[in-house]
């Protein structure tokens, strides 16, 4: 991460893509207090192994119903979700349905064994990249329905801090928003009940994170 935080932001697009990213973390990182969003290096990958973007291990079994953990993987930010029932309703609910762009996830934007309605293995567990797909902000988890916070009749989702754009709980962005795809949904296979691993696919899946329209 501190060679990707000293990049020049104007060097080419991708580069300027993890600045804004490094940009938004801070100021997540900063306003924080009412959001659960801790950083988890729970499985501690070492320095090589995250330089090389090898797979990393989390551990989920800590992560209550309704929270989020953050892991990076690659240099991205990792939202690891754990939803709860409620939550599991609202991303089947027709109301919702309606106001998405691609509440079907046509657009390639995650590996064919997250291409249902969950948008994951498990239903219950979200592993979503957490990098808008308009310009490269990460999105801010605001998981609980709320009639006022952080918008008028918030169903739970995300909302990026940068422009506006909104997402529900599965990654799924809605429409008339300036971002234009899913959040990327990255490879990982589920070890155990407790463990995930991070960017590697289940046994029978070659899906490569960089075949997606927009990451
Ligand atoms: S970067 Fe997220 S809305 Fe612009």
């Amino acid at each position: 991460m501190s060679t990707t935080a000293h990049a020049d932001p104007h060097a080419d697009g991708a580069t300027r893509r993890d600045f804004l990213t490094l940009l938004a973390l801070a100021g997540a990182a900063v306003g924080a207090g009412a959001i659960a969003w801790p950083f988890i290096d729970s499985m501690e990958p070492a320095a090589d192994t995250l330089a090389a973007g090898e797979p990393i291990e989390v551990d989920i079994s800590k992560v209550a119903p309704g929270q989020q953990i953050v892991v990076m993987w690659r240099g991205k930010p990792i939202l690891l979700v754990r939803r709860t029932p409620e939550a599991l309703k609202t991303l089947q609910s027709p109301s919702l349905l309606h106001i998405l762009s691609d509440p079907n996830s046509t657009v390639l934007q995650q590996p064919p064994y997250a291409n249902n309605w969950h948008r994951s293995v498990n239903p219950e567990i979200a592993v979503l990249v957490g990098i808008c797909t308009h310009l490269g902000c990460v999105p801010v988890f605001y998981p609980n329905p709320s009639a006022t916070d952080p918008q008028p009749n918030w169903p739970g989702g995300y909302l990026c801090p940068c422009h506006g754009s909104k997402y529900d709980l599965a990654g799924r962005v809605y429409s008339g928003v300036p971002a234009p795809y899913n959040l990327p949904v990255p490879p990982y296979r589920v070890v155990n009940e407790k463990t995930l691993r991070i960017g590697e696919n289940p046994a029978g899946s070659d899906f490569d994170l960089n075949s997606i329209v927009q990451i």
